[in-house]
């Protein structure tokens, strides 16, 4: 009986685990990224000489310039700009929107991302692996979550500029965004396997390629 009991916590530790998994946890108070380090390794190496400015990021403050062809443009806080974040598990980011712009649809492979509403009305929405659309227009002070690794996108559905503030379980979310991903790969992945997938010919493929150069 005693072994039975034993039996199902482990099944249940088996089960429980893998769904709690994010970033790795912490094995130390704090671990700066040094990310000019040659060591490759599982994130960032520490580096030694560390202040309080390390862990002050004032990237978010102003919007990103949104004159682009999707209108839309995330600053990001994450390891990367933000080497404070290195093994936290945390990351965010600021994406502002012109009229009419979008964060097109994309995925984070390694976070789960919530956002809060600074400005504007956007539609977000994100498409879960039984190809479910979840939708909702959200305004000013309003949060929306996208699940982890499921395709989510935010489009500007308001007459002016919009923006979010954005946050992730993550210190570097990972960014796939679908459109770039397959019609601006590099090298390119085959017309003729995109258009098999589409179901189109091979020359709107090309047509849609021709639009990322
Ligand atoms: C540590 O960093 C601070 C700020 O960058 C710098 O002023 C100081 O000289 C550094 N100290 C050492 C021992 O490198
Ligand atoms: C925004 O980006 C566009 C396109 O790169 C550029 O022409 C423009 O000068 C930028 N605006 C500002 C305020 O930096």
């Amino acid at each position: 009986m005693a072994r039975l009991h034993l039996w199902i916590a482990a099944a249940v530790l088996a089960l429980a685990v893998p769904s709690l998994a994010g970033d790795p946890d912490m094995l130390q108070d704090i671990c700066v990224a040094d990310t000019a380090s040659p060591i490759k390794l599982n994130g960032f190496p520490c580096k030694a000489n560390v202040t309080a400015e390390d862990f002050f990021f004032a990237g978010l403050k102003k919007p990103g310039n949104t004159s682009n062809p999707a209108g839309s443009l995330v600053t990001a806080a994450n390891v990367q700009s933000f080497p404070g974040v290195n093994t936290l598990g945390v990351s965010m980011a600021r994406i502002d929107y012109a009229p009419g712009g979008q964060n097109p649809p994309h995925t984070h492979p390694r976070a789960t991302e919530i956002v809060f509403v600074l400005e504007g009305v956007l539609e977000v929405g994100f498409i879960t692996t039984a190809n479910k659309l979840f939708t909702k227009t959200i305004t000013m002070g309003e949060v929306f979550v996208f699940p982890r690794g499921l395709v989510h996108f935010q489009q500007n559905r308001g007459h002016g500029p919009a923006a979010v503030i954005a946050a992730f379980n993550s210190q570097l979310q990972g960014t796939q965004a679908i459109a770039t991903t397959l019609f601006a790969a590099s090298p390119p992945v085959p017309s003729d396997v995109l258009a098999k997938a589409f179901r189109v010919e091979p020359d709107q493929i090309d047509a849609v390629k021709a639009k990322f150069k």
